[in-house]
Order: structure tokens, then sequence, then C-alpha cells
């Protein structure tokens, strides 16, 4: 397919609008960081960024769509650590090398992971959660955004920390599972705190903590794990822009130039901030600086996974 792009087409991209894969259904975390991004991306390149939500097995089903789609800058999507990096060891049959079929556009933000939970459900800390947790072992439902999802990963990572195998409820993003947490019909959820900060300014369900080193200013009174008595949990998550392997290097250039415009605009920093969200060090928003982040990751993620015997089965 690559012979077939003539260098002209380089010179006049985009002249036509471009397709956004999000691999999770609309309304969570990767959709609502995606449709930022995307509509700062259309002004400075001139051409609508169009999002197409391809869900299914936890982003995997999205990410290998994209390496079926010409490589011409037309198509290209948000992949995460999920997708990108905790898949190489989940999926023992995944269709996609996360590097090598991809070419890197940039990474774009890292989020934190808040472990949050029904209104109803009995516990107002983390440390009460953690004791209703080993009570309810059998009967409390995880819900999560598909195997391999960053949902899942980190909730079994939380798992694996306290030493509990609960069941999961599998959903095609965090979105559909946050709407059925609000409504209760599942206990617990460890999602992206773009997606949650909302919810838990709204009183809708509650928030025990935020997995990183230091509180969210997006929701100052969450504690941080550390500090409600879980430090070993600590889990930063990220999201990446990527394209079909062989996209000419001049249109990933161009690609890449209005990604940075998009993170550098004060509206998408004001609206990413008001998420919780935070942006990357400048020399990753470069092809070269996330592939190398992307060997990275699954070099990180990779050993983490199988110690916390988590397979694809669980
Ligand atoms: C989503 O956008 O729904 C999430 O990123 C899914 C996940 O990985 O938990």
């Amino acid at each position: 397919a690559l012979a077939g792009i003539a260098p002209a087409a380089a010179q006049t991209y985009p002249t036509r609008p471009i397709t956004m894969i999000i691999p999770f259904a609309a309304g969570g975390p990767t959709d609502v960081v995606g449709r930022i991004v995307a509509e700062a991306m259309s002004k400075s390149l001139g051409q609508t960024v169009v999002i197409e939500n391809v869900a299914g097995a936890g982003g995997t089903t999205g990410s290998n769509r994209l390496t079926q789609l010409q490589p011409d800058g037309y198509s290209i999507m948000i992949g995460h650590t999920g997708t990108h990096a905790a898949s190489v060891a989940l999926y023992p049959n995944l269709r996609y090398n996360p590097v090598s079929d991809f070419a890197q556009i940039g990474l774009v933000n890292t989020n934190a992971i808040l472990i949050t939970a029904k209104k109803a459900l009995p516990a107002n800390t983390l440390a009460e959660f953690v004791t209703w947790l080993k009570a309810n072992e059998r009967t409390a439902n995880n819900a999560h955004a598909g195997i391999g999802s960053v949902s899942h990963t980190t909730c079994l990572l939380l798992h694996a920390t306290i030493g509990v195998r609960p069941q999961s409820v599998p959903y095609r993003g965090t979105g559909p599972a946050m709407n059925d947490l609000v409504a209760g019909q599942v206990d617990y959820l460890c999602d992206q705190v773009v997606n949650v900060a909302p919810q838990v300014r709204a009183g809708t369900i509650k928030a025990f903590a935020v997995a990183q080193a230091s509180r969210n200013s997006a929701l100052p009174d969450v504690p941080t794990t550390t500090e409600a008595g879980l430090p070993a949990y600590q889990v930063v998550v990220w999201n990446a822009m990527l394209a079909p392997k062989g996209t000419p290097e001049p249109i990933v250039a161009r690609l890449n130039e209005a990604l940075r415009a998009a993170l550098a605009d004060a509206n998408v920093k004001a609206r990413l901030a008001e998420l919780g969200a935070d942006l990357p060090a400048d020399n990753l928003v470069t092809p070269a600086g996330l592939r190398s982040f992307l060997e990275a990751e699954i070099a990180k993620w990779t050993p983490v996974i199988k110690a916390a015997g988590v397979t694809a089965g669980n």
C-alpha cells in the first residue's frame, strides 16, 4: 500500500476528513480525551477529525482494525497502556505488534487511576473498602472495560496487592461501566481519573483513593493510596496517538505537529486539567520518543502482569 502513495499526496495532505479510531465505547476516558484532541487538531489541519468508536476485546479489536487500514494519514487512533503495552502479556494470540505494526505519532496524556465504588457500598475509606472486599470476595462485582483494558489490568493489580480474586464484569468501555456503577448494578471500578472526576464531584459514586504520588488537581479531597494506607498500589496510565505502519514520514510529521499544537492550546490544556489528566513530557510527544516509550512500557508491564498471576482468563 505504501508504494501507492505519491510524495505529492504528502504535500497537500490532508484533503479530506481523517478518521480517529477510539477502541472503546463513547463516554469513556479514551473517547473523552480523543474528542478534545481531535477537535483542536481539526482546526490546525483544516480538515475534520472524525471519531469512530470501534469497541471490543479490551480495545484490541479497534487497534487491530487500524493495522488493516491504508497507511495514508486518513486513519489514526488513540491507544493506551492496555492496548499497546499490557495486551502483550495478556493476549498470547494478539494479532498485532503494538510497536512495529504502527507508526507512532506521539504520547497524548497520562492519567491517574481512581478506586471507585457505587454509592450504596458500605465503605467510606480505602481501608474499609479493603475489609469489605476481603469479606465479600465471592459476591463482589468488579466492572471493567474488557480483558487487557486499563480498568481490568489496574484492578487486577489492586486485587493482587490485597490478595483477593473477585468476579469481574466486562463492558465495551468504562463509559458504559460507569453508567452501571452509578445505577448501582456493579460494586466497584478502577477507572482513569478523566472518566470519574465529574461523577465524584456530583456525589453519584464514591472515590476511595487516587493511585498516584500526589493528589489529583481535579479531586483534591480524594487521598492518595499512600495517604490511605495502600502505598504499594501506584499506577499511572497513558494515551498515545498512532497510525498504521507505513504511513509516510511527512504525513506522520504533519500529524505530530497538529498533536503538539493541540496540546499547547490553552482551551485543550484547561479542559484536560479540569478532567485531571496530565500532559506528557515534550520528548514523548514525538514519533521516536513514543516508540521507545512503548518498548519500555511493554518491558515494564509484562513481568508485572506475570507476577500478579494475571492471564486473559481472569
Ligand atoms: C475507556 O475509554 O473506556 C477506557 O480507557 C477503557 C479502559 O481501558 O479501562
